[in-house]
């Protein structure tokens, strides 16, 4: 029994769990609870989203459920922990859960070298035209070895500014290390000097590292700071050799501008695995340019990371429910106010 006296084994609380989660995080919830877990592919509508969560004392949510205060006036008093399947948050209003006194968690660390893989993956198959050459094998087009074909970018020896140097941002210097990368990393908090040398990264204010860099990769949280970061007037700061790779948020980017700069030859190319809107509609206009390769938000679709995610989350969520701090939770001065 807990300190809020509930038990998950007595109690059976109710939860709704927003899609199919791997096995691992599926079986402890909903062994312990009462779960309404939603089976479609796509997410609940609104609606039924918010006709489910009444009454619920938990909610396993993902980034495409947007967590605010219609919906928890929708669930009701009871509710108490949301779990998002997802180190990122911007899909849930984290103030609103605060004032609530509702712990919020998601699932750090799991991910970050799944990510950083993807994020490496795009950038050499963006700089090396991957998808150009695939097209052109399928469509037929090969008919000899040709010296102008396909000329891409070399990889090694380039520069790579990182955009965001936390975890993930990190690892994606780490793979670099292993090119002969140069890195030049940009954010709000510095590196330790030691962190600095062993990844042989140097700090740099934005417009140093939009101008020297061939690569440019977004590792930042999309908050109203970073929110159309890369606009128009960056992409212009940019090498016309230059590439984008996104696998941060997709609204860091203004889609709009994104078009332009890859249309007009301001910048080479961009890799995004994360759009805005998401998905991205088959008739977007980025869809019509060979120089942008986008892939789904899979960036931690691993079998293994998806996994430990969906524990995580689980854990997340039954600890919410005994009343217990969770392991890993967003807003922690909920605690402070209890
Ligand atoms: C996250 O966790 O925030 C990713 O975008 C999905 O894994």
């Amino acid at each position: 029994m807990s300190s809020a006296g509930q038990s998950v084994e007595a109690g059976r609380p109710r939860v709704l769990v927003a899609r199919i989660i791997p096995q691992a995080g599926l079986v402890p919830v909903t062994e312990a609870t009462d779960a309404d877990v939603w089976a479609d592919e796509l997410p609940p509508p609104r609606d039924e989203l918010l006709r489910r969560v009444a009454g619920v004392d938990g909610l396993l949510s993902l980034l495409t459920d947007r967590v605010d205060d219609e919906l928890f006036d929708a669930a009701g008093p009871q509710l108490r922990v949301v779990s998002n399947f997802a180190v990122g948050f911007d899909n849930i209003d984290v103030p609103a859960c605060t004032r609530r006194g509702i712990p919020v968690g998601n699932t750090p660390g799991v991910l970050t070298e799944t990510t950083a893989d993807l994020a490496f993956a795009l950038l050499m198959a963006a700089a090396r035209r991957l998808p150009e050459g695939y097209d052109y094998v399928r469509a037929g087009h090969w008919r000899t070895w040709g010296p102008m074909l396909l000329l891409g970018q070399d990889i090694h020896g380039a520069t790579l500014g990182i955009v965001g140097f936390g975890r993930i941002g990190r690892e994606m210097a780490r793979r670099a290390g292993g090119f002969g990368m140069r890195v030049l990393y940009h954010d709000v908090n510095a590196a330790s000097p030691d962190d600095e040398r062993r990844l042989n990264a140097t700090r740099v204010e934005m417009d140093e590292l939009l101008s020297q860099s061939d690569f440019v990769s977004l590792h930042t949280n999309l908050t109203p700071e970073t929110r159309h970061l890369l606009d128009g007037a960056a992409f212009a700061r940019m090498k016309p050799t230059a590439i984008l790779v996104n696998t941060s948020r997709g609204p860091v980017v203004d889609h709009d501008a994104l078009f332009e700069a890859l249309r007009d030859g301001v910048i080479a190319g961009a890799a995004l695995d994360v759009t805005d809107p998401e998905p991205l509609p088959a008739d977007s206009p980025l869809l019509t340019l060979p120089s942008c390769l986008v892939v789904p938000h899979i960036a931690s679709a691993s079998v293994v990371t998806r996994g430990k995610m969906a524990s995580m989350a689980a854990e997340n969520l039954l600890a919410g429910l005994r009343g217990e701090r969770l392991p890993n939770c967003v807003n922690p001065e909920v605690y402070e106010r209890r």
